[in-house]
């Protein structure tokens, strides 16, 4: 692809005549869209690019530790990861109500990364992962504010900066993907599914407790591995667990169950303002609920979710 190949050199050459010897702050979501600026701006500046990633708990498995290898093993970044998985719990414990879910994720987000980012000494210019959709979306009226509803990472830009790098903003979504790829960044890291800022804690029901945080990082697990299995991961769009506020009644052996719920969300969608159900064919829900019954303690119950956009949201929360 020699066209991405000339257009990336170009931009890298931009960044650093821009930046030269002076110091960039990343803050990195796992996303594609963070993740492809940061390797972009890596590739400009090395080790003047330093990286903040914020674990706030609510990531599904292994996800931390999925970025981590990506940026510090493969591409040798100044990586800082913040485990500040209990300090999120702690501010969620008792909370169940959505919107307070989201606001109380949002605050501590950015002031974990000020937190951090004051260790590190003056930095000159802030990099964020903006592509052209986000410049469209954050003019006026209703996709605006759905948009400040939705970006959790969304940082105060009086921290100081001399000013913002934002490689990806002429780029419109599949364009970031290629840029990607062309930077050598995994596949599964280029073709992730969105999502949420606030994470896992606006797909389980109700209040948040460890326990029930590991139960659905299991679940999900399941269905991402069996949805990848069947060679379905890049024909639905978004799919993921959901731990409803549900205990019903099931049988185990001679004993009588009383236990969690899992709903499964699976959407084809072009956008994610409206969407449809993805016909999951029903070989897979089969395995997929088999093993999330047998392997996950205590959830007895498994249901599908077969409600378009709208008149559902696709997130239950
Ligand atoms: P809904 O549930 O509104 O979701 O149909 C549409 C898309 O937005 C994502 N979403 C969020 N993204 N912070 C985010 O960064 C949020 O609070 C949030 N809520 C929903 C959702 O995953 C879907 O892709």
């Amino acid at each position: 692809d020699w066209q991405m190949s000339s257009f990336v050199k170009a931009a890298i050459g931009q960044i650093r005549a821009r930046v030269g010897q002076r110091r960039v702050l990343c803050a990195l979501s796992g996303g594609v869209d963070s993740s492809v600026a940061a390797v972009m701006v890596h590739k400009a500046i090395g080790k003047n690019l330093t990286c903040i990633f914020v674990d706030h708990g609510m990531l599904r498995k292994n996800e931390g530790d999925e970025v981590e290898q990506v940026f510090r093993r493969q591409f040798d970044m100044n990586l800082i990861r913040v485990d500040a998985g209990e300090r999120f719990l702690s501010r969620l414990a008792g909370v169940s109500e959505p919107e307070k879910k989201r606001k109380i994720i949002g605050e501590e987000f950015i002031r974990v990364f000020e937190e951090e980012s004051k260790k590190l000494g003056r930095m000159d210019f802030l990099c964020q992962g903006t592509i052209y959709p986000d410049v469209v979306e954050s003019g006026t009226g209703e996709a605006a504010v759905i948009k400040s509803h939705h970006n959790v990472g969304g940082l105060p830009e009086n921290i100081g900066f001399e000013g913002i790098i934002e490689p990806l903003r002429n780029l419109f979504k599949d364009e970031v993907r290629r840029v990607g790829l062309e930077l050598g960044i995994p596949e599964k890291l280029v073709w992730r599914q969105p999502f949420p800022g606030p994470g896992l804690a606006v797909r389980i029901m109700g209040d948040i407790t460890p326990e029930k945080l590991e139960l659905l990082k299991e679940a999900d697990a399941i269905f991402r591995e069996e949805i990848s299995a069947a060679g379905l991961d890049r024909s639905i769009n978004q799919y993921f667990a959901v731990l409803t506020n549900i205990r019903s009644v099931g049988v185990m052996g001679d004993g009588r169950t009383y236990d969690h719920t899992i709903a499964l969300r699976g959407v084809t969608t072009s956008d994610f303002m409206t969407a449809d159900w993805a016909r999951i064919p029903y070989e897979v829900l089969d395995r997929v609920s088999t093993r999330i019954v047998n392997e996950v303690k205590h959830i007895n119950r498994v249901v599908y979710d077969i409600t378009s956009k709208p008149p559902a949201t696709i997130e239950w929360e």
